[in-house]
């Protein structure tokens, strides 16, 4: 019997998180859209009070305004010395223009004086699927890690380059984008989901199939 191919649109514009996630849905039935693939729509307010509330709010906006099942994720920066700040304003913790350059010397700056076993950290990552205003499926990752003052590395964004794993020995920035995937939160997130969304879909053929 033939599976029915489904469109589900993911809210980046980032070719890069489009082609991962291609990769590692190969054989599951799914053709992924990204924002660019279709008429623009313009971006929703992040103004949730956690990650998983604005990857859910992302995920309904852009489903009603495409009317495709929609992907949708939010991560940032929790530093436990600062209270989870930056959290929810990693992007634009230093101003809404800051660069990536401008929010790392303000985080250094806010942690000056503070001891390393005090510099603890995390980033994490939701992710929400869904379908208009339905949201059947939510995930969430994180990595652990500790702020270092001198950045390290070249590869990455963001604080990578200030943001040590002890497990790995290494900043996320020294890291290869194939082990950054693996063990990110952003990743962690990811494959939880897609775990969830083939189940989902298997259970959702099955039903279809006991009501032919
Ligand atoms: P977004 O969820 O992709 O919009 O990420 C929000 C912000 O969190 C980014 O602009 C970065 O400042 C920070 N961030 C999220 N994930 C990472 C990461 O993997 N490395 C470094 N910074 C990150």
């Amino acid at each position: 019997m033939e599976i029915a191919r489904r469109k589900i649109l993911i809210a980046t514009s980032n070719p890069g998180k489009l082609r991962e996630i291609q990769q590692m849905t190969e054989g599951m039935s799914i053709d992924w859209l990204a924002l660019s693939d279709i008429e623009p729509i313009d971006p929703p307010v992040e103004d949730r009070q956690t990650f998983a509330g604005n990857a859910a709010k992302k995920a309904r906006y852009y489903s009603r305004h495409s009317g495709l099942w929609t992907l949708a994720d939010d991560s940032g920066l929790e530093v436990d010395a600062l209270d989870g700040a930056p959290g929810v304003h990693s992007a634009r913790y230093a101003g809404d223009d800051a660069s990536d350059a401008d929010n790392n010397a303000k985080l250094i700056k806010a942690l000056a004086g503070v001891p390393d076993q005090r510099r603890t950290a995390r980033f994490r990552c939701a992710m929400a699927l869904a379908n208009g205003r339905k949201m059947p499926l939510s995930t969430e990752g994180e990595i652990e890690g500790q702020i270092i003052d001198e950045p390290r590395g070249e590869n990455g964004f963001g604080y990578d380059p200030h943001f040590f794993s002890i497990e790995h020995g290494c900043t996320t920035a020294e890291m290869p984008a194939e082990i950054k995937n693996q063990v990110s939160h952003r990743g962690q997130a990811l494959r939880s989901m897609l775990e969830d969304l083939k189940r989902f879909i298997q259970f959702q053929e099955f039903t279809r199939r006991t009501h032919e």
